[in-house]
């Protein structure tokens, strides 16, 4: 790691404390000129840190820059072996991630950036991506069965997901069959799954697991097209931002968050055959027991019209996450992709 990174690793473990420059130079086994260089470059990037005269520095507690040094710290000791790659801008993380995959890059690689200027959703929309104001981040992983069973992978990372964002910032949610995450009645995540197949044998060899959480982006600048359905997992202004300071009350960073949905995430990965995550997925569905809409069934050649949308009931979701309907006729079905909307009661 570079000298900058490793005084950043440093401050980012040490979040809100003052430490001396002597300190710094001692434990990194650098120079005070070092350090002080370090943290001026630092300090050019954005970082707020504050110099204290014959204290030393101490990285603002709501500092809220994403960085591998800020995440790593908070990494689960049992899914470590995972690489992560922060970008400040990139047009969409699952396109970076798939490139980064053709080129070798390993199960376990996380792209993570601050903005998309080209975020891709599922049915070919696109997904809002401020800089700042979100949490951007995809994942390569190695398929570990046949490409059928792909919607577990995703039903998987939604069960991960809600409990990443429930353990770090005590928000509940409910998810929305497949997979928007759902808080305070408004779609506060969604998760776009896309398969990287060798050119040659047409065999897929990596899954890119996209995750977009909307982290802080206020009402007001949702666009309009959005806000009716869009929310976010924290509005209000964080208290308690400067060094030192005892009794603040702030939003955990994204960076604490980002660490936590790798670690859920990735060990929910490991455990795919399993299914155990299927009746935690089921109890948290928004849909099951309700009168829904079919807007989309995300086969490629389907006859049936769906400019209304096919009124059905939402019944269960087996165990490949697939959502079993009946329909008006009395017929039941299973929809392993797709899209629904919830009707209102009359
Ligand atoms: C949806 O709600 O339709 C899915 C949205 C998925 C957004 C995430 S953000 C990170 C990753 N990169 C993308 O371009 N999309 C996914």
């Amino acid at each position: 790691m570079s000298t900058k990174g490793n005084v950043l690793k440093a401050l980012e473990e040490n979040k809100g404390v003052t430490i001396s420059g002597e300190e710094l130079a001692g434990r990194l086994n650098l120079s005070r000129a070092a350090v002080w260089k370090a943290i001026s470059e630092l300090r050019k990037e954005g970082y707020p840190i504050d110099a204290l005269t014959n204290k030393g520095y101490c990285l603002a507690p709501d500092s809220d820059l994403l960085s591998a040094e800020g995440i790593y710290p908070h990494i689960s000791p049992s899914v470590s072996s995972c690489s992560v790659h922060v970008f400040k801008t990139v047009e969409s993380t699952n396109l970076t991630a798939k490139k980064m995959a053709l080129e070798g890059a390993p199960a376990g690689t996380v792209v993570v950036t601050e903005e998309q200027t080209k975020g891709r959703g599922r049915m070919g929309r696109s997904f809002y991506s401020p800089p700042s104001r979100g949490i951007y981040m995809s994942f390569i992983l190695k398929p570990r069965f046949d490409a059928s069973k792909g919607v577990l992978i995703t039903t998987a990372a939604s069960v991960a997901v809600c409990r990443a964002i429930e353990k770090v910032t005590g928000v509940s949610c409910s998810i929305k069959w497949v997979n928007d995450l759902y808080a305070g009645g408004k779609k506060v995540c969604g998760i776009l799954t896309e398969a990287v197949t060798d050119f040659e044998t047409g065999q897929i060899e990596h899954i890119v697991l996209g995750i977009g959480i909307n982290y802080s982006t206020t009402a007001e600048e949702f666009p309009e097209a959005l806000s009716e359905v869009a929310g976010s997992l924290f509005h209000g202004e964080a208290k308690g931002s400067h060094c030192n300071d005892e009794d603040g009350l702030l939003p955990p960073s994204r960076n604490r968050l980002i660490a936590e949905v790798i670690n859920q995430v990735l060990t929910m990965n490991e455990e795919l055959e399993s299914k155990n995550f299927i009746g935690e997925y089921r109890s948290r569905s928004m849909v099951l027991g309700k009168e829904i809409r079919i807007l989309a069934s995300g086969k490629a050649h389907e006859e049936r019209d769906f400019s209304k949308g096919i009124p059905a009931y939402a019944l269960d979701v087996d165990d490949n996450g697939g959502l079993v309907v009946r329909y008006e006729d009395g017929t039941s079905g299973t929809l392993n992709t797709g899209e629904v909307s919830i009707r209102p009661v009359k």
